[in-house]
């Protein structure tokens, strides 16, 4: 059955999923108007038993879908963490949405609003953040967002010319490194390496900044982001240690910027003293002032790119590493027999199998799992079978994890197939391919909330595949690789 068939009538293969287009004549019947499922529980007992199904008994995914079969709706009430007992202005309330259509009113910008939302209704200290509400906190009514959003396209615009080489020439960097420990010793983890090979390709393109000219930064700067991220979303993540103490040490208050401002300052001082000319366009082409200029683009670099990478890169290998079905034979072949003999934006797009995988990764390995928008006025929701009526100021939550399996959309959507996104069938699939808080054919731009680095970063993550697979080296042997590291 087609996707058409299985989506209409509100989504159509052409257009992004529009969840609120009118029925045409040809569609089944309007869909029934249900009362939401679920209920918050009894104030402090109810948030705080689902914060422990959430971090402890049950873990998110699971968290999501009992209550999905409990209320035999994709749509439902509940609370997500942070809450009691220290995030007393916290409101754990929240109306999931857990389905490729319900979940795409998170996109809708008449209807929801993105004001401090990005990980729920707790945001980190503005402290964090040079005491500015940065863009991504920022909704697209307001002024500001527009004069960042257009700043990081422009970043990215302009880094075109030196994106690729830079990528190529810091990712033999880092192989070189991973073969040198390898050749000392039988094994090597290749976290460290990929971590600061990440930390320079982004300086030198997002910054224009060269790590090496500061040895600090050079030597700990990725440190240093992930000191600073990690306190800032440490009450929202399962990190895995030992029960309770992630939920008494971790998940219980919120960590004071104090500990990590050493580390800001010398970012800081990093991006003003490296990245004097990005920073001066910031102010004089785009109207940000320069203390504005300096945290957006701390953020943008440590917060949405580094932070974004360091997830979805070991994703990306361990996927391929995981597959028993002779899958890095083809890559290799597509990325050797494909694409020119130099790498170029171009040239992965002539690589399908390799971009598949990618978007593959995406679609079971979200980066970024949870996303939420506030309900701008009443309006009805619909899931694939119901509607429902949202008030004003509601939190809608999507856990991506499973929005991305949903079975309406994706055949076999449990399972890893990589070539799921190749062909015309495949190419229809990125309508609902949402990682970047939109469509995967959907277009950044001032008015939406759609990361601003949508193409960069699959194209990227395609030339990281294309290049792996290509080195004449030892590591080209992935059987090796993936099987050491
Ligand atoms: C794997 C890497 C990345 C992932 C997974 C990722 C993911 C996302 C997501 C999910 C959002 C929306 C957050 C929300 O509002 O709910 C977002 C926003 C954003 N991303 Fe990315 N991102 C990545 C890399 C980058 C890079 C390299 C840049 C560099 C320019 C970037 C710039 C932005 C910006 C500026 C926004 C805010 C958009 C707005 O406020 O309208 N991202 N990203």
């Amino acid at each position: 059955m087609s996707i058409m068939m299985r989506m209409s009538p509100v989504m159509s293969s052409t257009s992004p999923p529009s969840p609120l287009a009118s029925p045409s004549p040809s569609s089944p019947p309007v869909l029934p108007v249900r009362s939401l499922p679920g209920s918050y529980g009894w104030p402090l007992l109810g948030p705080i038993s689902d914060r422990l199904d959430y971090f402890w008994f049950q873990g998110p995914e699971t968290f999501f879908r009992k209550r999905i079969d409990k209320y035999k709706s994709t749509v439902f009430r509940t609370n997500v963490p942070p809450s009691f007992p220290f995030f007393l202005n916290v409101n754990p309330n929240v109306v999931a949405v857990l389905d490729c259509k319900s979940f795409a009113h998170l996109f809708d910008l008449d209807l929801v609003e993105k004001k401090n939302v990005l990980v729920g209704d707790f945001m980190p200290s503005v402290k964090f953040t040079g005491d500015l509400r940065v863009g991504v906190y920022l909704d697209p009514s307001e002024p500001q967002h527009a004069k960042v959003k257009k700043f990081s396209m422009d970043i990215l615009k302009r880094s075109s010319n030196i994106w690729v080489p830079e990528l190529v020439s810091n990712l033999d960097t880092m192989w070189d490194t991973i073969e040198s420990s390898l050749s000392s010793s039988s094994s090597a983890s290749y976290i460290v390496p990929l971590q600061k090979f990440i930390f320079a390709f982004l300086s030198k393109c997002l910054l224009g900044a060269d790590p090496s000219r500061d040895p600090k930064i050079a030597k700990s700067g990725y440190a240093m982001l992930d000191r600073w991220l990690a306190l800032q979303i440490l009450p929202t993540v399962n990190i895995g240690i030992l029960q309770p103490l992630e939920e008494i040490f971790l998940h219980s208050f919120a960590y004071p910027f104090f500990l990590v401002s050493g580390d800001y300052k010398r970012l800081c001082q990093f991006v003003e003293k490296e990245g004097k000319e990005v920073l001066k366009r910031g102010q004089t082409e785009f109207g940000l002032s320069q203390q504005e200029t300096i945290h957006n683009l701390l953020f943008i670099l440590g917060f949405n790119a580094f932070g974004g990478f360091s997830v979805f890169l070991p994703s990306l290998v361990n996927a391929i590493a995981s597959d028993k079905t002779g899958l890095q034979e083809k890559l290799r072949k597509e990325a050797r027999e494909k694409g020119g003999s130099t790498l170029s934006f171009g040239s992965v797009k002539e690589m399908e199998l390799v971009q598949s995988v990618v978007y593959e990764t995406l679609r079971l390995e979200p980066p970024v799992p949870l996303q939420y928008a506030r309900a701008r006025k009443d309006f009805k929701l619909s899931s694939h079978n119901s509607v429902f009526d949202i008030k004003k100021g509601e939190l809608l939550c999507g856990y991506q994890k499973l929005v991305m399996r949903d079975p309406k959309v994706f055949d076999d959507p449990e399972s890893f197939k990589p070539d799921r996104f190749t062909k015309e069938k495949g190419v229809e699939l990125l309508n609902y391919l949402y990682w970047s808080n939109g469509p995967q054919t959907g277009s950044p731009t001032e008015s939406n909330k759609q990361c601003a680095a949508k193409d960069y970063v699959t194209l990227t993550a395609s030339l990281f595949v294309a290049h792996l697979f290509r080195r004449e080296c030892r590591l080209a042997n992935t059987s090796y690789i993936f099987g050491t590291i």
